[in-house]
């Protein structure tokens, strides 16, 4: 049975090396499975909390045309997390043992989404830098080894690249507004730069999954490549806007050919994970009121399929 198994698993592992998909039906090591369980429902509960924040301005949305961009990218983002969600189940956890992780609070979800976005402005931040440290980490995913993910990341990321651009236009026009618009959105760099740099995880040192991640090409590359790699692309984009990055530390290195950058605060990054962020309650809260609210929907939309189903059973027989 052992050689059986070491046999399996080596022609699984020759098959990722030579860049194969791995597809649901497909022999896989139990580690392997739970591994995408794991990393896929995380990743649906993000963009399923990271509705919220953004949910909350629509409402407030300063013009018709803004208020349809952002309807837009929230209900993206509600797709985003069906599709994950469904990638997740091709691994053979249900959709409901999945809720049931992230409403008890036994799932993990982005830390960046604990954060409150108190002013418009946050709404051009977290296009800009939220969506845009996504696209960064998530355009390697495209080429993850699980059939399933890396499809549904493809169309993931071509929507977030809208995502990120919408986010960088409302800075745009609000760095080139009225002074009083030029100080919202440095305010909202201000609070939004360190959880963004957050997002990538933890240091490479520290990143517990990344070493297996790599083998099995679900990571291509590591933490603190990908955090270099936003950093090195946002200063310039920061610069157009004429907004100061928060970070007294920030140069740019000739001899490594990167921006060398202050240090992130690991302390609040585990808080943040660890459940104590600063919205972190009222997320969770709101996300419960959400599922029972929508229960009679969840039971109408069974009752119909009952039905359905009995009436092409009648006219079958
Ligand atoms: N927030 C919360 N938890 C985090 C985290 C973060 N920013 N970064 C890492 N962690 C957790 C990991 O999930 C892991 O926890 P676990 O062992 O309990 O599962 C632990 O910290 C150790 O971190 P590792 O670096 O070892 O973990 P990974 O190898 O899984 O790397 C990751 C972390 C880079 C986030 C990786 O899981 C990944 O690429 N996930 C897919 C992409 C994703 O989920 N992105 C989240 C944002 S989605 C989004 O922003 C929506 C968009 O619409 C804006």
């Amino acid at each position: 049975m052992e050689l059986y198994n070491e046999k399996l698993e080596a022609e699984f592992q020759s098959k990722i090396d030579s860049g194969q998909n791995i597809e649901a039906k497909d022999w896989m090591p139990e580690k392997y499975r739970k591994t995408h369980i794991r990393q896929i429902s995380q990743h649906a509960h993000s963009e399923i909390i990271g509705m919220l924040p953004e949910g909350n301005w629509i409402t407030r949305a300063p013009s018709l045309k803004r208020k349809i961009t952002l309807l837009a990218k929230v209900q993206d983002e509600g797709g985003h997390g069906l599709y994950l969600y469904s990638a997740a189940e091709t691994l053979g956890i249900s959709r409901a043992e999945l809720n049931e992780q992230l409403n008890s609070g036994r799932a993990k979800y982005s830390s960046i989404f604990n954060y409150p976005a108190v002013t418009w402005a946050d709404m051009g931040a977290v296009g800009w830098l939220v969506d845009g440290a996504a696209i960064m980490n998530q355009v390697m995913l495209t080429r993850t080894s699980y059939g399933p993910y890396a499809r549904a990341m493809v169309r993931i990321c071509k929507e977030e690249s809208f995502h990120q651009r919408q986010g960088y236009e409302i800075m745009l026009t609000l760095s080139k507004g009225t002074e009083v618009q030029k100080r919202m959105a440095q305010d909202a760099l201000n609070r939004w730069w360190w959880p963004s740099l957050m997002m990538f995880g933890p240091r490479d040192e520290e990143s517990v999954h990344t070493e297996q991640a790599m083998k099995w090409k679900i990571k291509l590359k590591s933490n603190d490549e990908l955090r270099q790699q936003f950093v090195d692309q946002t200063v310039p984009q920061a610069e157009l806007l004429g907004l100061t990055i928060p970070d007294p530390k920030l140069k740019w290195n000739a001899e490594r050919g990167h921006y060398d950058f202050g240090d992130i605060d690991w302390e609040e990054f585990k808080r943040v994970v660890a459940g104590k962020g600063p919205c972190s309650y009222e997320r969770l809260k709101t996300r419960n009121e959400a599922w029972d609210k929508g229960a009679w929907v969840r039971e109408a939309a069974m009752a119909f399929a009952e039905k359905q189903q009995e009436k092409s059973l009648k006219e079958a027989s």
